[in-house]
């Protein structure tokens, strides 16, 4: 009825091998700017908030089943007979349901929400128990209308005729179906077609010979229908996906200085005034805050960034780092797993690793936090306003007490008192007169691939 809103159950279809894909791995679990594949059109169907999700699986079923565990309802799809026979998998999973059936496939991940809903509000307006979405693209399924526009059938593209192969619409496998209609209709058919296939399609026919009403509606923007069966439109999906983040990302007032060389995953957020400059990979589970500078070439994996975090050129960040406000991480620097307290500095070529640090801490170059062993991993504590000064060592587990200094050069690996300074690192000595001298003895001077010049004699 009118008006009346009725349940929805989505059925997934993602039981397909994808043999173009040429890989060990089921095509829908392939990652696309950060997630599965199955994760896009399974998340436009939860925008609609479906009572119900049957997810038919078969190639590695157990992987993705794990995948997307509490996410739908599971069926298997034993042997790969066709869409209609992958459809009729989850039949007694939905056994009682009277609603509305989406019917979509786990390899469109450019499918939005807003294009599933205009579907139902065109079966709403028109009263129609099947819609179609179709576009103009090059794929098997061929919109069949008679002369007053009406949708007869889908024909695929083996079993067509010359004048049907014509035809520029196409159906891109999304449909829309009453519960009751679409099992009376898929009850039945058979594989009788070029393919040997149980075709999903032929509920088309069925539906108007039954005297129901069927509507299509054109995708005006074809790309959103496509399909990935190849690593190529798998690379065409991922940077439409990009786009429509980076989009997202500067009309919520963020800088992107070359959106053609910045790559983000889909998740990503990023606040008011951010800039961001080319060259940056912005992965996984990552949050940036307002004012950052991400400098060019810098990679970050699922981390936190408090505001005004100035971070590279050639930073890399990798997960699970928490970076306060105003911290300033340059030039190859390298943190992981670590969280850094307001105003930390590490303005060239450290690694951080498994630590904490606290506010106003700063290190220096070529300081290296030494988290592993060789055997395990281990936390360094650094306090508040330390001082790690240039190519210092610390030795994990450690922990450095606020408001120390770290001499340059030291390896720590004692736990360090509040306010101390620690030097760790052989006394230097000075032999006076020693470049003279030799010059005078005539050494010949340091040929390549010669050990290595006459000693000058030693003045103990
Ligand atoms: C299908 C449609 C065609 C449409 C095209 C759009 C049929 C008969 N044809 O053709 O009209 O234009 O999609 O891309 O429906 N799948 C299973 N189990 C199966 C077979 C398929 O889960 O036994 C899944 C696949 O993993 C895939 C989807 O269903 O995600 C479509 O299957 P595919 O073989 O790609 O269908 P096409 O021949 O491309
Ligand atoms: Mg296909």
């Amino acid at each position: 009825m009118v008006g009346q809103p009725r349940e929805i159950a989505v059925v997934l279809l993602a039981a397909g091998k994808g043999t173009r894909m040429k890989s060990r791995m089921a095509k829908v679990l392939h990652p696309i700017a950060g997630r599965p594949m199955l994760a896009y059109p399974l998340a436009a169907a939860e925008g609609l908030e479906p009572a119900r999700v049957i997810a038919v699986v078969g190639i590695d079923a157990e992987v993705v089943e794990a995948t997307f565990s509490g996410r739908a309802t599971f069926v298997r799809q034993e042997e790969r007979l066709g869409t209609g026979h992958a459809v009729l998998q989850a039949r007694s999973a939905l056994e009682g349901f009277r609603g509305d059936v989406l019917i979509l496939y786990g390899d469109t991940p450019l499918l939005r929400t807003e294009t599933l809903r205009e579907m139902f509000e065109i079966k709403v307006a028109t009263r129609a128990d099947l819609v179609l979405l179709t576009a103009a693209v090059d794929v098997r399924g061929i919109i069949v209308r008679d002369g007053d526009d009406r949708v007869l059938r889908v024909v695929e593209a083996p079993d067509a005729s010359p004048e049907e192969l014509a035809i520029e619409e196409r159906n891109t496998g999304v449909y829309l179906i009453d519960a009751e209609l679409l099992w009376k209709t898929l009850a039945g058919i058979d594989n009788r077609n070029e393919q040997g296939e149980i075709y999903l399609t032929d509920i088309v026919e069925r539906a108007v010979s039954e005297g129901r009403r069927v509507e299509a509606i054109q995708l005006e923007e074809p790309e959103e229908a496509l399909g990935v069966d190849t690593r190529a439109l798998l690379a065409q999906a991922e940077a439409a996906l990009r786009r429509r983040t980076l989009n997202r990302l500067m009309s919520d007032g963020v800088t992107i200085v070359d959106p053609a060389m910045t790559y983000v995953d889909s998740d990503i957020e990023i606040g008011q005034d951010t800039l961001i400059e080319p060259g940056c990979v912005i992965q996984g589970d990552t949050r940036i805050g307002c004012r950052v500078h991400v400098k060019p070439n810098c990679t970050i994996e699922s981390s936190e960034l408090g505001d005004d975090v100035v971070i590279g050129p050639f930073a890399h960040l990798r997960p699970g780092c928490r970076l306060g406000r105003g911290v300033r991480i340059g030039n190859f620097v390298e943190v992981k797993n670590s969280t850094l307290g307001e105003g930390v500095k590490a303005d060239h070529l450290s690694y951080i690793g498994d630590a904490d640090v606290g506010a106003g801490a700063s290190f220096g170059c070529g300081s290296i936090v030494v988290n592993y062993d060789g055997i395990a991993k281990h936390r360094t504590s650094v306090g508040e306003r330390a001082f790690i000064g240039c190519n210092a060592n610390l030795v994990a587990p450690l922990t450095i007490a606020p408001d120390s200094f770290i001499a340059a050069g030291t390896t720590v690996t004692k736990d360090v008192p509040k306010d101390a300074l620690v030097v760790g690192r052989p006394k230097q000595r000075h032999i006076e007169g020693w470049v003279s001298r030799r010059r005078r003895a005539g050494d010949p001077p340091a040929k390549p691939g010669r050990k290595s010049p006459a000693k000058p004699r030693r003045n103990r």
